[in-house]
Order: C-alpha cells, then structure tokens, then sequence
C-alpha cells in the first residue's frame, strides 16, 4: 500500500482508480516553481518563530532548491503511486534529500493555503507577461497606423460600405478594445495578489506567523483577509477568465474583419506567407489559418468560462459550503489553459499584424461616391438647411444617380439644381475622399489628427510600462 501523507488514521489502501481521480500532479505541476517559493517564504517565517533552526532553515531552502532544479531540468520522478499533488510531490522529494528536518516545513499550514499560494503566484506571473504581450500588440499597431495614415479605405456599418474613414482607424478600433482589456488587467492583478498564507486549513495559524512579511517576501500586493474565505476563494480564476473571455472576443473580431479583409473580393489586405497555409489539393489557396485559429480558441476560452461557470465551477461555487472542498481544484486546469492559450494568440495576432500586407489601391478603389453622400446633405447644412430636409435631398441625389446610371459625382450640375436651388458648382469639391475623412477631425475622429493622436496615445500608454 501507498504511503500517503494523510495515511495516518486509514487502515485499507486507497482505491487505484479512486487515487487517478483524486490526483491533480498531472496538470498541477507546472505550479511547481510557485510552489518551492511558497514553502521557502513559509520556512522563513518558521525560523522567525524558532520552530526551524538556522540550520534546518539552510537545509529546507537548500534542499527545495535542488527540487527546483529537477523539476526545470525535467529530472523529477514522479512516484506516481503517492505523489497526490504538488504540494505532497514537493514535500515527498524534498524529504528524501534532507531527511528529518523536511517533516517541520508543514507546521501549522495546509495544502489548502498552498494551492490558493501556488495559483495566485502562477497566474500573477503570467498576467505580468499577459499585459508586456498586450503591449507588444498594441505598438504594432500604433506602428501599423502610422506607416499606412495616408490610406483611405471605405467604413462599413452592417458590413455596407457607409462612409470613408482612414485604415489606421480602422485598425486602431481594435486596439481601442485592446487597451480596455489592458485597463480591467490591472483589477484582476490586484484581486489576484492577496496572499494566502499563514491561513491554515480554513481557522488560522496557531503559531503567530508573520503574514505580512510572507506576503511582502513572495511580492503581493496584500494579505488576503480572512482564513476562511481565503481557502474557498477562486474569485480571481473566474476574474482571469472572464477577462480573458472578453479579450478573445476582441481578439476574434479582429481576426473576423482581417480574414474578410484578406479575400480576393476585398484584397485590402494579405496575411503574410508565415502566418498562413495552404491545401493539399488546391495549389492556389493559401488560408488565413492563424486568424481562424485565433477565432476558433475565442470559443474555447469562453467555453472554459462556460465550463467553470455554466456547467460547472461557478454553478458548483455558488453550492460549496463553507471554506475548503476538494471541488474547488476543478479550478486549476481551465485556469493553465486559459492562460496558455490567450498568450499564444496574442503573439500571432502580433506577428500577423506586424507581417500584414496592406495593399492601399484595392481599398482605393472600393470607395465609391455614394458613400459621399452625408457629405453632400452636410454640405446643404453649411447653407443654413435642416440636416432632415439635407439628408432627403441628398438621397433624392443618390436615386438620380441610379436612375441615370451613373456616379452622383457624374451627374450634372443642372441635375443637383433641379432637386435643391442651394447647390452651386462648388458641389463639385465634396467628391474628395481626402476631405471628407480631413473635415472629421474631432477627438476620436478619422482625419489624420484625430488618429494621430489616437496613436500618440498608446504610444505614451507602451512607454509607461
Ligand atoms: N490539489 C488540491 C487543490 O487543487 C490541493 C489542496 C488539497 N487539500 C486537501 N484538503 N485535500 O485544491
């Protein structure tokens, strides 16, 4: 029979498949770093009380230390017959090498405080590198928008050519959505870095550990405020994939615009070769495949939401009772993958967007001059007339133009004078794309201050980090 740490009081053998239920090794092991450093801040805080000499303080930390190192250098064996989780793996091992003095690093704390140490220190890391990612992406565009501000391209609302705007705005509406991605980050950051610690099993520490200093040694932000809320508390994996949810939905509407964008019928832009690939039967095609990825794992992101909320764990949370229950580690694993995956799409949404191929005479040439239309009622307002009487007239201009079967930009002075009196040859000026995208040049606008600005913006926003 298996040693197990909690053995003590069992007399019959766990049962095999009962074990491989149980265990969380197998997905919890990429914890492991977090773990080691949880139990070296907690050996510290031990020697503060006496419970660990100096000398056993050096051997723990030695001895963890050496855990570390196999674990990075893939040399770890797993006893796949009592190692239960990271927390038993790590302690198992470190026993092993030190001996005796390994069996005090557990004093007064619980697997249920560690577990809640070892998510909220992982996820803190990689929401670190989360947000440098976000920034990446949000350069490249402002680089993006910079290089290509003279391109004009049509503006479509219910994907019908509306009016022209410029492509750098286009493309930073999406970074728009990004940096409100990257300001609710930092919430999630915050309610994610509060230290578990010192909390025990669900009452408490009995030894008067030193929370403070712990939270303060492995870097939180605070201590988390009560034991018992503390081991039921996975609050923030829900904040991390809420947030990440919201995120691949932005994500996926870029993608969703760029794939349209890249077919022959639109041709403004053209995913470079790295980020494509192509059939095995048709020599012709090559495919957009890491947006449709990007778009695809949208859907499995918020499945993980779906998972931990509908069908599962926030369906489970709300009927947990109180602190600590073994449901809660159904948590871990949408929480690493989750993580995993909006990290790998944020990189090829930053190389695709940096390789992009923006070809500016296809946008050109799908502007047309009905989408001046606005611009020909605005141009009525500015002799005094009502914008509802403008907007009438200039859509009587349009139907002339599709009865004669031309551009209104084509029709006859004598045509435009017909439907109003107001219009005078200087009609002629508001069939400029140029101008019509110049004269929008209020915050937030299209016109080539308006999205200068706009760029400057994330530009300072990347320096600050
Ligand atoms: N693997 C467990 C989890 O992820 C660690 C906590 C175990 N605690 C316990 N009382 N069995 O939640």
């Amino acid at each position: 029979t298996p040693t197990l740490l909690w053995g003590g009081r069992f007399t019959e053998a766990i049962d095999d498949l009962m074990f491989q239920f149980n265990e969380s090794l197998s997905f919890d092991k990429v914890l492991y770093k977090a773990d080691i450093h949880g139990s070296i801040t907690y050996a510290k805080a031990l020697n503060k009380l006496n419970i660990l000499s100096d000398e056993e303080l050096s051997e723990i930390v030695g001895g963890l230390q050496q855990v570390e190192k196999e674990w990075a250098e893939g040399k770890f064996v797993i006893d796949v017959k009592s190692d239960e989780d990271i927390h038993t793996a790590n302690e198992r091992r470190l026993g092993e090498i030190i001996g005796k003095a390994a069996g005090k690093l557990h004093t007064g704390r619980s697997r249920n405080e560690q577990v809640g140490v070892d998510m909220r220190l992982w996820a803190g890391e990689q929401l670190d590198q989360l947000a440098a990612i976000l920034m990446d992406v949000l350069a490249t565009t402002a680089a993006q928008a910079k290089e290509y501000l003279p391109v004009l391209m049509p503006g479509y609302t219910h994907l019908q050519r509306a009016q022209p705007v410029r492509f750098s705005h286009w493309l930073l509406s999406h970074a728009t959505f990004l940096i409100g991605d990257l300001n609710r980050l930092k919430g999630v950051q915050e309610r994610t870095s509060a230290c578990p610690l010192g909390v025990g099993a669900l009452a408490g520490n009995p030894f008067g550990i030193d929370r403070e200093f712990m939270a303060k040694d492995l870097g939180f932000v605070s201590v988390h405020p009560n034991s018992l809320a503390c081991v039921a508390d996975r609050d923030f994996v829900v904040d991390i994939l809420q947030w990440a949810s919201l995120l691949m939905a932005h994500l996926s509407r870029l993608s969703e615009d760029l794939i349209l964008f890249s077919t022959a019928e639109f041709g403004f832009v053209q995913v470079a070769d790295a980020y494509s690939t192509g059939s095995s039967l048709m020599p012709q095609k090559k495919n957009p495949d890491s947006l449709e990825l990007i778009r695809g794992k949208a859907g499995r992101v918020m499945g993980q939401i779906a998972h931990t909320q509908a069908s599962g764990f926030l369906a489970s949370l709300k009927s947990l009772p109180t602190s600590y229950n073994k449901d809660l580690q159904e948590s871990v694993e949408p929480m690493i993958d989750c993580i995993k995956t909006v990290s790998t799409c944020l990189r090829i949404m930053q190389g695709v967007l940096a390789t992009l191929k923006v070809h500016p005479e296809k946008m050109k040439a799908a502007l047309t001059d009905d989408m001046l239309a606005t611009d020909v009622a605005d141009y009525l307002v500015r002799k005094g007339v009502p914008f509802r009487q403008t907007h009438h007239i200039a859509g009587a201009i349009v139907r002339r133009g599709e009865e004669a079967g031309v551009a209104i930009s084509k029709l006859p002075l004598e045509d435009f004078q017909q439907i109003s009196p107001l219009f005078e040859a200087d009609v002629a000026d508001v069939f400029d794309f140029e101008k019509s995208v110049e004269r929008r040049n209020t915050y937030g606008g299209t016109s080539s201050s308006s999205v200068l600005a706009q760029i400057e913006a994330i530009q300072k926003l990347v320096q600050q980090q």
